[in-house]
């Protein structure tokens, strides 16, 4: 029975091991987005290593609110508190910044990126970038506040302001150019078993809104995989169809990636088309889902009858063993 089982097993539970990269450029960043309305601010922060979010700034308390437990990295907790302590005064300093010296009035919104990127797989690069009302205003090169042309006299004025500083200029040198590279490393180290991680798609198939008359929109949904790079196309055989139309990867609140291809077809062209997904979880043993074959629960649903009449079968062996039969008129008893 069980060399019956386990190539069941094997195509209802496909596994295999592949090495996992990591799928964009090495980078970490800090958002700021604030908006001035009303008198009042309101501030939003954010840490991002590449297009992951690892942690956000908690306004109310100044602390920086940590989202993986890896997200420490390899940074000491005094480290961290002095990083807490830098954010906060700066939050507290630049607010009014912008009011008073640059007489920004009425409602805005700013938007700081703060950040350092590997280049060429070898060099970290810091950056600062400000925008206001959605436009470039200043940046950061070279250890000195730069104005950009959209900004206009206020981002000049802003810019000759911040020179004035060297100890401010010195800071946020260190934070791209040291700091965060440190940083970034130390987090590729401390969260790599998560972002390393391989999860397998799901994938079924259901039929999208009606395209026209006589035709059908076959929809293949595959969801829950992680790294993002999939492969899916809809199949005839071997043959790749060249209409199959894939949405955008789309993200899952638990961090694994969603993708849905789409093929157009005459209806009765449907039979023998087949969706099929490569990933890198999947060991090589692509995932093929046939149009109108039975549901995979239908495989589980077999396996359980399966497992059931070898329990049974093993049952009534036993029992014919160790049991004799009485039988009576009508009635039957098991006797030992
Ligand atoms: C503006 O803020 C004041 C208090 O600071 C509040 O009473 C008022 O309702 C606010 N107005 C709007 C439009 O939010
Ligand atoms: C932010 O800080 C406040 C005040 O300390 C606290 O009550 C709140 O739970 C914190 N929020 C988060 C999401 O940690
Ligand atoms: C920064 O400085 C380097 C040399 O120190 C120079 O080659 C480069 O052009 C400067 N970049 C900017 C944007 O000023
Ligand atoms: C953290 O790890 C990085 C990269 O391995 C290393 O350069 C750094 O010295 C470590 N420690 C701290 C406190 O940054």
């Amino acid at each position: 029975m069980l060399f019956l089982l386990l190539p069941l097993l094997t195509a209802l539970f496909p596994g295999g091991d592949s090495e996992g990269g990591f799928e964009e450029p090495v980078s970490y960043h800090l958002i700021q987005i604030s908006s001035f309305y009303n008198h009042s601010w309101k501030h939003l922060g954010s840490g991002w290593l590449g297009k992951l979010e690892t942690h956000r700034w908690n306004s109310s308390s100044g602390t920086i609110i940590f989202l993986y437990p890896w997200s420490r990295g390899n940074f000491s907790n005094n480290e961290l508190m002095d990083l807490e302590k830098f954010f906060h005064t700066y939050f507290i300093n630049h607010q009014g910044f912008y009011i008073s010296q640059l007489m920004f009035k009425d409602s805005f919104d700013l938007q700081v990126a703060l950040g350092c990127e590997l280049h060429s797989g070898k060099a970290f690069v810091g950056f600062l970038q400000i925008a206001i009302q959605g436009f470039e205003f200043m940046s950061f090169q070279n250890e000195t506040f730069l104005p950009s042309p959209k900004g206009g006299e206020k981002a000049q004025k802003a810019c000759l302001l911040l020179n004035l500083s060297p100890a401010f200029k010195h800071t946020i040198h260190r934070l791209i150019s040291d700091i965060c590279p440190r940083f970034t490393l130390g987090l590729l180290d401390a969260g790599k078993t998560y972002l390393q991680r391989q999860v397998k798609p799901e994938a079924w198939l259901t039929s999208g809104p009606n395209p026209g008359s006589g035709h059908l929109l076959l929809v293949c949904h595959v969801s829950g995989f992680y790294p993002k790079p999939v492969w899916v196309m809809w199949m005839r055989g071997e043959q790749e169809q060249q209409g199959t139309q894939r949405g955008d990867i789309l993200p899952n609140a638990d961090g694994t990636w969603y993708l849905r291809a789409t093929l157009d077809v005459a209806a009765g062209e449907a039979a023998g088309l087949a969706c099929r997904v490569k990933h890198s979880s999947l060991g090589g043993q692509d995932l093929i889902l046939h149009w109108g074959a039975p549901h995979r629960s239908l495989g589980l649903i077999l396996l359980a009858v399966i497992v059931a009449l070898a329990l049974l079968t093993g049952l009534g062996f036993w029992l014919r063993k160790h049991w004799t039969y009485y039988e009576a008129p009508g009635r039957a008893f098991l006797l030992k």
